[in-house]
C-alpha cells in the first residue's frame, strides 16, 4: 500500500498558481467566500479558503450574512455579486442553514461566476463533456490526484459511493468521460443499493463520498483496489483536546492493508478540493478578460 499525499500534490498545484498570478497584469482574480451562519466545519473550510486565496494572489472577500437571512435577501447579496464586475468567482458555502434553499441559491449564481460548479448550466456542460464551464472542485481534485499518481481510470471499474450533487454524481460523469485519464466503466452505489458490498469489491478505483464516518470497511475492498476517501466528518472524541477527530468515509486500518493506493482523511482529497477551488478562480477571472 502507498499513501496518496494530498497535500503535496496540492502545494505543487498552488505554487504553479501564484506563478501565474503573479504574472497577471492589472486586477487580480477576486474570489468571493459566502458563508451564512457559524457551523463550526464551515468556519474552518471558509478560513482554509481564505488562506489559500492570500498565499496565491488572489483576492478573497468573506461576507457574513446572519443565520436568519431570508432566501430572498441571501438571492439579493448574490445578485450583487454577480453584478459587481470587480468579483470573478462566488462560493456559496454548503451546507446552508434551514429553511434556506440551497439548489436555488446555486441556480442564481452567475454560470459565470460559479466556481463551485453546481449552476445547472456547469452541470449540464460536464454531461455534455464541453470543457467551457467549471467543474465542481472536488470531483475535480479527485481526477487530479488520479492523474498526477499515474492511475488511468482507462477500462477499469470505479465504483463511486454516494451520489451527491458535489461530489457523487459530478465525479462520477468525470470518469466516465471519454478521455486520457477517464473512460472508466462507471457505478455508482448509495444508500438504496442493495448487496452493496458485492460491488464496491468488483471496483478497481473506489470513491467513498457517502458521508458516514468509516462505512467502507476491508471486507469491501478488493486487493490491489486504489480508494479514494472523500468523507470529512467529525467523531466524538473525548481524549482529543478539541472533543473531536476527522474521519473519512473509509475505515483506514481494514482498508488500508488491502488497497494499493490510498488517500488519507485529513490530508487527501481535502487540499485538492481548496486547490481546484483556486484554479477555477483564475479560470473565472481570465474568462472575465475575454469577455471584456
Ligand atoms: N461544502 C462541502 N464541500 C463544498 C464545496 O466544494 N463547495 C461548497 N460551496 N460547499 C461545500
Amino acid at each position: 500500500m502507498a499513501l496518496i499525499d494530498g497535500n503535496q500534490v496540492a502545494e505543487t498545484i498552488i505554487a504553479e498558481l501564484k506563478a501565474h498570478v503573479a504574472s497577471l497584469k492589472g486586477r487580480k482574480p477576486c474570489l468571493a467566500l459566502v458563508r451564512v451562519g457559524d457551523d463550526p466545519a464551515s468556519v474552518s473550510y471558509v478560513r482554509k479558503k481564505e488562506k489559500t486565496a492570500a498565499e496565491i494572489g488572489v483576492e478573497s472577500r468573506v461576507i457574513l450574512p446572519p443565520v436568519t437571512i431570508s432566501q430572498g435577501e441571501l438571492e439579493i447579496l448574490i445578485e450583487g455579486l454577480n453584478g459587481d464586475p470587480t468579483v470573478d468567482g462566488i462560493l456559496v458555502q454548503s451546507p446552508l442553514p434551514k429553511p434556506l434553499n440551497e439548489l436555488a441559491i446555486f441556480r442564481r449564481v452567475s454560470p459565470d461566476k460559479d466556481v463551485d460548479g453546481f449552476h445547472t448550466v456547469n452541470l449540464g456542460k460536464l454531461a455534455q463533456d464541453d470543457d467551457s464551464g467549471f467543474v465542481s472542485c472536488t470531483p475535480a481534485g479527485i481526477m487530479e490526484l488520479l492523474a498526477r499518481s499515474k492511475v488511468d481510470l482507462a477500462g477499469k471499474h470505479v465504483v463511486v459511493v454516494g451520489r451527491s450533487l458535489i461530489v457523487g454524481k459530478p465525479v462520477a460523469l468525470l470518469a466516465l468521460q471519454k478521455r486520457a485519464g477517464a473512460n472508466g466503466t462507471v457505478t455508482v452505489c448509495h444508500s438504496g443499493t442493495r448487496d452493496l458490498p458485492a460491488i464496491t469489491r468488483q471496483a478497481d478505483v473506489l470513491i467513498a463520498a457517502i458521508g458516514r464516518p468509516e462505512f467502507v470497511t476491508g471486507d469491501m475492498v478488493k486487493p490491489g483496489a486504489v480508494v479514494i476517501d472523500v468523507g470529512i466528518n467529525r467523531v466524538t472524541d473525548p481524549s482529543r483536546k478539541t472533543g473531536y477527530r476527522l474521519t473519512g468515509d473509509v475505515h483506514f486500518p481494514s482498508v488500508e492493508p488491502k488497497a494499493s493506493l490510498i488517500t488519507p482523511v485529513p490530508g487527501g482529497v481535502g487540499p485538492m478540493t481548496v486547490a481546484m477551488l483556486m484554479r477555477n478562480t483564475v479560470k473565472a477571472h481570465a474568462l472575465a478578460h475575454a469577455n471584456r
